[in-house]
């Protein structure tokens, strides 16, 4: 198994990353309500995903989770409890079975949202490519940790079923 630190080497992820990302808590904090309303409305419209989503007080609490989530990234602190948290949330993912298709799918609405923030808050191109830079890395970060969830399990049903 990786460590935080192995993936943060592979993925050129370094601490003037981590500070670029801390830098931008207050924007992404400005932006989280707008990126959930983002991320949910594009949930709904999919009803494999939308199935997900039916109770009401569910939902509230959901939202609440995805926008935390959202928040983290911008956390400043990458180390291998942050590494252990993202594994547990592909696990949760897996659990209740979403398809990593969609987990894919949906970490491309907020890495399009993010780019928009990014383009809407930083006119100068110079400024606004560090931050984008820092913000690719952390979001294909995430992606990796959540899907090697998706990876182990295929590999538990393959040893299970042999
Ligand atoms: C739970 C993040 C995609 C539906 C969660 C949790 C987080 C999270 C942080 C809490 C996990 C925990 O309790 O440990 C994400 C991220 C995604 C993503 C980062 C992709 C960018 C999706 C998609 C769906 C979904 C595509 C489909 C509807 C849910 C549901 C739960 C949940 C239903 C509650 C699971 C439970 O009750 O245990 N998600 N999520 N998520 N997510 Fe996502």
């Amino acid at each position: 198994m990786l460590t935080m630190q192995e993936i943060r080497t592979h993925y050129y992820f370094t601490e003037t990353d981590a500070e670029l990302l801390k830098e931008l808590f207050p924007l992404a904090q400005e932006n989280s309500q707008a990126m959930v309303e983002d991320f949910y409305s594009y949930l709904l419209k999919i009803p494999e995903t939308a199935a997900f989503l039916r109770d009401p007080k569910d939902l509230a609490r959901l939202k609440k989770t995805h926008s935390e989530w959202f928040l983290s990234l911008f956390s400043g602190r990458y180390d291998n409890e942050y590494m252990l948290t993202l594994q547990a949330i592909g696990q949760a993912h897996v659990r209740i079975k979403v398809s990593a298709h969609y987990v894919n799918a949906a970490m491309n609405v907020v890495r399009r949202f993010l780019i928009e923030m990014l383009q809407a808050s930083f006119p100068d191109i110079a400024v606004r490519r560090k931050y984008r830079i820092a913000v690719e890395k952390i979001l294909d970060i995430n992606l990796d940790i959540m899907s090697t969830s998706y990876q182990e399990e295929e590999l538990r049903k393959v040893f299970v079923s042999h």
